[in-house]
């Protein structure tokens, strides 16, 4: 089955008000953040490009080291509406600051919550906590042609920049996937002013 682009059946975006914290140190937090990430892995299997997503996945001690760095949001349902503390997060970001950049390391939500609009409001919380940093944009890398990737991205404002026009995180970020043996070709850096 094709990961669909659909929103699913009866959610309406427009009517899921998210909740957007900073996260804090906490164990429990770190594993279920690598829950997430590795369930987000799995459509990547429809466009060839799971085993590459696998070998790129953050590892635990990467999750437990974001938390403790402040590094990390997390999004999910208001703390007031039943069940959302059942449900715990269902996505998350993590970015650090590079040069004058916010740059997104991580971006991932939960397939069965996808396409209600979490990842855009975890990008807006981003935007709004890089300015108030005085960080003038985000940056980011991902894979070109897969739909949820730079489309999804570029629907939200980014522009694809060279990746020497980019900053400290996009270098080292940029060296590693050459390390890593992934096309540079299938790959982008890409920006958004804020
Ligand atoms: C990319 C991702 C974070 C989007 O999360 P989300 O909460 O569904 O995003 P939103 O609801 O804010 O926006 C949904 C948008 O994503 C697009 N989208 C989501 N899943 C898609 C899919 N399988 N195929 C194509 N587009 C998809 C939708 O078209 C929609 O765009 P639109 O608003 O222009 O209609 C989510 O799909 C994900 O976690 N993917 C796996 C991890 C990943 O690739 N992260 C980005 C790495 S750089």
């Amino acid at each position: 089955m094709k990961p669909s682009q659909a929103p699913q059946a009866g959610h309406d975006r427009s009517q899921v008000a998210w909740q957007i914290d900073k996260a804090g140190p906490n164990q429990a937090l770190a594993r279920r953040l690598l829950a997430i990430e590795f369930a987000c892995s799995h459509p990547f299997l429809f466009v060839g490009l799971q085993r590459v997503t696998w070998r790129s996945l953050p590892s635990l001690p990467n999750f437990r080291e974001a938390l403790n760095a402040g590094r990390v949001w997390i999004g999910g349902l208001p703390s007031d509406r039943p069940g959302s503390s059942r449900l715990g997060p269902l996505g998350f970001c993590m970015a650090a600051a590079s040069d004058s950049d916010l740059h997104i390391d991580e971006l991932d939500v939960l397939p069965s919550w996808q396409n209600m609009g979490l990842a855009s409001a975890l990008l807006a919380r981003l935007a709004k906590d890089a300015k108030t940093q005085g960080l003038t944009r985000l940056t980011l890398t991902t894979f070109v042609d897969v739909p949820w990737n730079a489309p999804f991205y570029a629907k939200r404002g980014f522009q694809v920049i060279a990746p020497e026009a980019g900053n400290a995180r996009v270098a080292s970020e940029w060296q590693r996937l050459i390390d890593k043996g992934i096309d540079p070709q299938s790959r982008c850096v890409m920006a958004l002013e804020l």
